[in-house]
């Protein structure tokens, strides 16, 4: 175990928190007000900010998409710049806020800012990000993650920047209650896969790590079970149990897998599927052909998630389907999309992205990503 760590985001947790922006920016801040399609406009949050701006000058971009896009961050940036701004307040989900770390981190850089995408430029400078999160799901309110779309080559890719953590970020569980099934569901799995990422691996006896992912996914399991009567606590517990889950602990000195959501990243960037959709897909059969090489870890979390007697991996490899399918996702791409191409698109993008030899141990090659596509399709 080895590690530096330090998570700099001040978290402001409950209802009614949104009014602490006032004091959170500083008067003298131009504000880029960065939100997504209008959901913010139906369900009081976007009141709640223009009150709690009264005394900031700020600016309005609306419109960033699910799977934010590089062509629509770039006309933020421009529309930033013509105002002269010093500050963005994202106000939304992961793409939202994904989306105000680009703006941020390309702001000043002369470049094409997808070049951050491609590790060709590292920021020096950037501007300050705050976040009022109003979809629990990725952790973006307090990592330094962003994951970014190219329209034109429908390509998705993501970048890490010391400045993409956000100075604050406003949860207030209030807030997910205009949230659909559909999106509630997204955020359960899209937690429970960002725990198994850094949880499924290998053996390595760090225990803090272990067991506190363990207890994440032991609340996952117990808000999808229910579902269907979840009061306000419930919103409480996805809210903290999905930053929790991204916010850099549980994945400290240990080794990390990620080829679940490498391969579903090319799913969403080709098809549009929702991030979350395309990590049930493709788990459950990524577990299912890596079932031996994960073995002592699977029977780890079939023992101390789903309190299941077994000495057969693929049980709990079931166990995680079955959960899944409880939350009434399509297990298939089929459902998705009539490409008949699926297998030669993605394991293309793969390659030029350069995810040749990938997973904890480096053994998800082309062969076995065609394995995972065929049980997908
Ligand atoms: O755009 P609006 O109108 O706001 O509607 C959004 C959007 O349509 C809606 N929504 C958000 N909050 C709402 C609401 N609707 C009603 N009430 C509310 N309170 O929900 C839809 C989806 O929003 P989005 O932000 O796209 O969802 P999510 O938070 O799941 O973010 C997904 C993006 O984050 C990336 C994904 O790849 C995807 O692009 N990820 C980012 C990560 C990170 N930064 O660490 C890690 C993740 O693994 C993930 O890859
Ligand atoms: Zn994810």
């Amino acid at each position: 175990m080895e590690f530096s760590y330090i998570n700099p985001t001040q978290i402001e947790f409950g209802q009614g928190k949104i009014n602490k922006i006032s004091q959170l920016i500083a008067k003298d801040k131009r504000v880029l007000f960065l939100y997504g399609g209008g959901s913010i406009k139906k369900n009081g949050v976007y009141t709640q900010v223009i009150k709690a701006l009264e005394n900031h000058t700020f600016f309005e971009f609306g419109g960033v998409e699910p799977n934010p896009t590089k062509e629509t961050l770039d006309k933020a940036i421009a529309f930033g710049r013509e105002n002269k701004v010093d500050y963005i307040l994202a106000v939304g989900g992961g793409s939202v806020i994904d989306g105000s770390k680009y703006v941020s981190n390309a702001f000043f850089y002369e470049g094409d800012g997808w070049d951050l995408l491609e590790g060709k430029f590292t920021p020096t400078k950037a501007l300050d990000i705050g976040a009022i999160l109003t979809l629990a799901a990725t952790g973006s309110e307090s990592n330094s993650g962003s994951v970014i779309t190219k329209g034109e080559t429908k390509e998705k890719r993501f970048f890490h920047s010391p400045f993409s953590y956000p100075k604050f970020a406003i949860l207030d569980p209030y807030v997910l209650k205009s949230l659909d099934d559909r999106q509630l569901v997204n955020g359960i799995v899209d937690a429970f896969v960002h725990t198994c990422e850094q949880y499924l691996t290998q053996p390595h006896g760090a225990l803090a790590q272990d067991y506190y992912c363990e207890g994440l996914l032991r609340g996952l399991v117990e808000l999808a079970d229910t579902f269907e009567s979840r009061d306000d606590l419930w919103y409480a517990n996805l809210m903290w149990l999905a930053n929790q889950a991204l916010n850099g602990l549980i994945g400290l000195g240990v080794p990390q897998d990620w080829a679940t959501h490498f391969i579903g990243h090319e799913l969403s960037g080709l098809y549009g599927i929702d991030h979350a959709r395309t990590l049930a897909i493709i788990q459950p059969n990524l577990l299912t052909i890596l079932a031996d090489e994960k073995k002592d870890k699977l029977l780890q979390m079939g023992e101390n998630v789903f309190r299941l007697n077994t000495n057969n991996s693929l049980d709990v490899v079931e166990k995680i389907r079955a959960l899944y399918s409880s939350l009434n996702i399509d297990l298939k791409i089929s459902s998705y999309t009539d490409d008949t191409k699926i297998i030669e698109k993605v394991t293309s993008l793969l390659e030029k992205h350069g995810f040749t030899e990938f997973g904890d141990r480096g053994t998800v090659n082309k062969a076995v990503v065609v394995k995972i596509l065929e049980k997908s399709i």
